[in-house]
């Protein structure tokens, strides 16, 4: 064990961060797996795979927990901490988690994104209905911001028609540095949607249907039904995981087919081929870059040691690029296996929706690759000037041959 303290200029948050997030990250592996950055109030950056898996596994050592418990102020799972309530069940830590993760599993399982899919996939072709005519796409705007808030939308139950407010609100947080106007008019607006949640909470307690706001209204833990602001932060928390996430991810993969058109075809027959190109895609791209967590006792990690109350910034997009784990790291692999990536966490809090999340991918490639089979990006894209929380655009234009709408039903 050592005690010293490798430090970083280092900011996930920063402009140079989001030109060249790879470089940053090479730099920081190649001074130590662990370091610490003196930004937004100092934190530990664990960039090596075997750093970042070991304290994702450790949930008694390595805390999602929020606010303050005993002498420690604990940070949630972002950086810089937000001055709200903990998220369930993202900033609950083991056993708690667990009772939550049983009622939740079930409505984000195979089965119920199988009984989903004809649902995306009919939105998904509705949506290229709506711009074949014209030969023009923005593919953030016109398709991969609305199919995932649509879908996420039908899991939980709430009216799809309001999408747009949805994914306004979630692309905004995503998409903007904490303290901008953006970020707070998001902020504001995600918490009139947790307002507008209550009324449907309370209409599923007279109403039952089939989502799961009803399961969640039904759900008993530790002998008590769930209350109101506890359903209201799942649904927070679920929103916020389902929608700018899947953005990000079909944004970079169309980004990659605009410079690599050779996989095009392959990628609109071969469901295989599909389902490693999405992987890897999750891997090179990471759409959520990394989460927070907060040092409950002094400890070891990466030839560091950290201290009781440090708050750690555990990359997953860096641990997706270490040469120690990945052959040909900065390199994108379409058949890549096998494909361990880290993009949907590691360890009790491993993402819930990572199934509809594959699934809305796969729909949506394939029906702009059968439709729009030779798409190219025109001036105006514009990425996201801060991506150290998703690594995402919001801006895609496209031209393509026009053709003719299916017909399909929103
Ligand atoms: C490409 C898409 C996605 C990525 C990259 C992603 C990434 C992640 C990551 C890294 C975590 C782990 C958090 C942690 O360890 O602290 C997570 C958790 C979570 N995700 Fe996702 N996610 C995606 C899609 C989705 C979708 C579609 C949904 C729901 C509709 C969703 C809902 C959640 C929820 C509720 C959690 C918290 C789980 C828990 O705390 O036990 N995510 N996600």
């Amino acid at each position: 064990m050592t005690t010293d303290r490798p430090v970083i200029e280092f900011d996930h948050l920063s402009a140079e961060y989001a030109a060249d997030p790879l470089g940053v990250y090479r730099g920081v592996r190649s001074r130590c797996p662990v370091a610490w950055t003196e930004a937004h109030g100092g934190y530990w950056v664990a960039s090596a795979y075997s750093t970042v898996f070991a304290a994702s596994r450790d949930d008694k050592t390595f805390s999602s927990k929020k606010g303050r418990h005993g002498d420690i102020d604990y940070t949630g799972v972002v950086i810089p901490s937000e001055p709200s309530l903990p998220l369930l069940p993202i900033e609950v830590d083991p056993p708690e988690l667990h009772p939550f993760r049983k009622v939740l599993n079930p409505a984000f399982g195979p089965k119920a994104v199988a009984r989903l899919a004809p649902e995306i996939e009919r939105f998904t072709a509705w949506c290229v209905d709506q711009v074949i005519e014209s030969g023009e796409i923005d593919f953030v705007e016109d398709l991969a911001s609305p199919v995932p808030a649509v879908a996420t939308l039908l899991l939980v139950g709430l009216p799809v028609t309001d999408w747009q407010r949805y994914s306004r609100a979630f692309h905004g947080l995503a998409a903007n540095a904490p303290g901008s106007a953006e970020y707070t008019e998001a902020l504001e607006l995600i918490h009139s949607i947790a307002g507008m949640a209550r009324s449907e909470i309370a209409d599923r307690r007279l109403h039952p249907k089939d989502d799961l706001l009803t399961t969640l209204t039904q759900a008993e833990i530790g002998g008590r039904r769930l209350e109101d602001a506890q359903i209201a932060s799942i649904l927070t928390t679920t929103l916020g995981g389902g929608i700018d996430t899947t953005t990000a991810l079909i944004a970079n993969a169309l980004v990659y087919l605009d410079k690599h058109p050779e996989h095009r075809t392959r990628l609109a027959t071969d469901d295989a081929f599909m389902s490693s190109f999405c992987e890897e895609m999750l891997r090179y791209y990471s759409p959520v870059q990394g989460f927070a967590r907060t040092v409950t006792k002094d400890t070891e990690l990466g030839g560091c040691t950290l201290q009781r109350g440090d708050r750690v910034f555990l990359s997953w997009a860096a641990a997706n690029h270490d040469p120690l784990a990945f052959e040909q790291p900065e390199e994108i692999v379409p058949d890549r296996f096998p494909n361990r990536h880290t993009s949907f966490g590691i360890g009790s809090h491993r993402c819930i929706g990572s199934t509809l999340a594959r699934a809305e991918f796969a729909v949506v490639v394939r029906e702009v690759l059968r439709r729009m089979p030779d798409y190219t990006l025109v001036d105006g894209a514009v990425p996201y000037s801060n991506i150290g929380t998703v690594n995402g655009w919001h801006r895609l234009p496209a031209r393509f041959t026009r053709g003719r709408p299916v017909g399909a039903t929103s």
